[in-house]
């Protein structure tokens, strides 16, 4: 349970509160880059921020307000130039850094262009990585964006899926560390969705939860496993401060506002040895429906939908001063207790170094993660092993990571693989991770 202040702190992100200043010390996914293929203006809202991401003539991506410094005009009906974006309503013209670089009519009567030279709009860096336009929006010098080992994993395919989702993104973020609910959310509740009324899957026994310099590791041990288990040795990674890493995919809860947040997946999968060398030209990415419009209510049949679930039936912001949290809570505990500490030391010391970034570009090149499937990501497996895998054969059959995905996606993945996928799979979650259950016709 927190006080109704305390859980403002953790919730609240616009750019004049704690957790707000703390969160824009890091770099944020907020965008695929293969949207800007068919268009080069994009309007966004991310940290309670109205912004607009283009991509100009040149290639080159920029992050700029909303709002034009000359009388507000919209910029994402702004049209890119070769360098930057231009209002469409008096022509003014502003590169990435935000500063102005055109002033047409002003500039015709003074060609000096003091008034230009003295005009900016607000704006910040964008960095392309892994498929997914990055953003910073804090303090320079900014941190290095992290190079995840798995962002250069060879002979992948990759996918970035978003979905907006109408609610806090901290409550999000509380689920990256709550091993108990895969027992729930995804794997019983998948039995009952399927019209079965059991058997469950195993419970879990015990939890561990340690951190360290990006985050924390979960690990979990369920009925009928052994200590030797990848999830009890290994387990996964609460990805610091917005993250999940499950060894073959990322999770972010970008927060758009203190009421939305911006899901992004971005799930690599390995094709199997037989179709090496594999090299993957673009990286798509695309969004997926929450609701089912036919019904009105939440998405249920896909993992991250479930968890969308449960998150938005919390409430907008789910209110900590009416929760009862136990054991399996430990972690959830342990990682606000890490926010509160690191936004006190914010508060006593501007300078204060926030957890985990990287700065040395010696150390941000294939920044290692605690993965339960590394080897097999790394090195491959045949198509019968991989079909096999625990963690990874149920992709061979199916994207059941969120619903919505394109049937170019999946034509795209079927050609990667050199495989149909047999689509509409049932599935369920077990100990080590998702395994297909038994198929079944719909
Ligand atoms: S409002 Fe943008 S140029 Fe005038
Ligand atoms: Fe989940």
């Amino acid at each position: 349970m927190l006080s109704e202040e305390k859980n403002r702190l953790l919730t609240e992100v616009g750019p004049d509160k704690p957790m707000g200043d703390y969160l824009r010390r890091y770099w944020h996914p907020i965008a695929g880059a293969s949207e800007f293929d068919d268009k080069a203006v994009k309007p966004l809202r991310i940290l309670g921020e109205d912004l607009v991401l283009y991509k100009d003539l040149s290639g080159n991506y920029g992050l700029v307000d909303r709002r034009c410094p000359h009388r507000n005009a919209d910029m994402s009906y702004g049209y890119v130039e070769q360098c930057g974006l231009r209002c469409s309503y008096h022509g003014w013209q502003y590169d990435q850094s935000g500063q102005c670089v055109h002033q047409p009519f002003e500039e015709t009567l003074d060609p000096g262009a003091r008034m230009r030279r003295n005009t900016k709009i607000k704006a910040y860096p964008v960095q392309e990585k892994a498929g997914l336009l990055w953003a910073y929006m804090g303090p320079q010098p900014a941190p290095l964006l992290p190079d995840w080992e798995l962002f250069n994993c060879a002979n992948g395919f990759a996918q970035a899926v978003f979905a907006e989702i109408p609610c806090n993104w901290f409550q999000c973020q509380e689920n990256s560390i709550d091993p108990v609910h895969f027992e729930w959310t995804h794997n019983n509740w998948t039995t009952r969705l399927q019209g079965d009324e059991g058997p469950y899957v195993p419970t879990h026994l015990k939890l561990a939860f340690e951190e360290f310099e990006h985050g924390f590791v979960y690990k979990r041990l369920r009925g009928g496993e052994r200590e030797d288990n990848v999830m009890w040795t290994t387990g996964r990674v609460t990805l610091w401060p917005n993250g999940f890493f499950l060894g073959h995919h990322f999770e972010w809860r970008v927060p758009i506002d203190d009421h939305n947040t911006l899901s992004v997946l971005w799930v690599l999968s390995r094709v199997p040895n037989e179709q090496e060398p594999y090299v993957q030209e673009r990286i798509p990415s695309w969004y997926g429906p929450i609701k089912d419009p036919a019904t009105g209510r939440w998405i249920t049949s896909h993992v991250a939908n479930q968890d969308f679930v449960v998150w938005v039936g919390q409430g907008a912001i789910t209110d900590r001063t009416r929760e009862k949290l136990g054991q399996s809570d430990k972690g959830i505990v342990m990682m606000r207790r890490r926010f509160f500490e690191e936004l006190e030391a914010m508060q006593a010391d501007p300078a204060h170094e926030p957890k985990g970034l990287i700065r040395d570009p010696e150390k941000n090149r294939d920044v290692f993660l605690p993965s339960a499937c590394r080897d097999e990501m790394i090195n491959g497996l045949p198509r019968r092993e991989l079909a096999a895998h625990p963690l990874l054969g149920p992709y061979l059959k199916d994207f059941f990571g969120q619903a919505g995905q394109p049937d170019e996606v999946r034509a795209a993945y079927e050609k990667a693989i050199g495989q149909k996928v047999e689509g509409a799979t049932f599935f369920k979650v077990h100990g080590a991770g998702v395994e297909e259950d038994a198929r079944k016709e719909a």
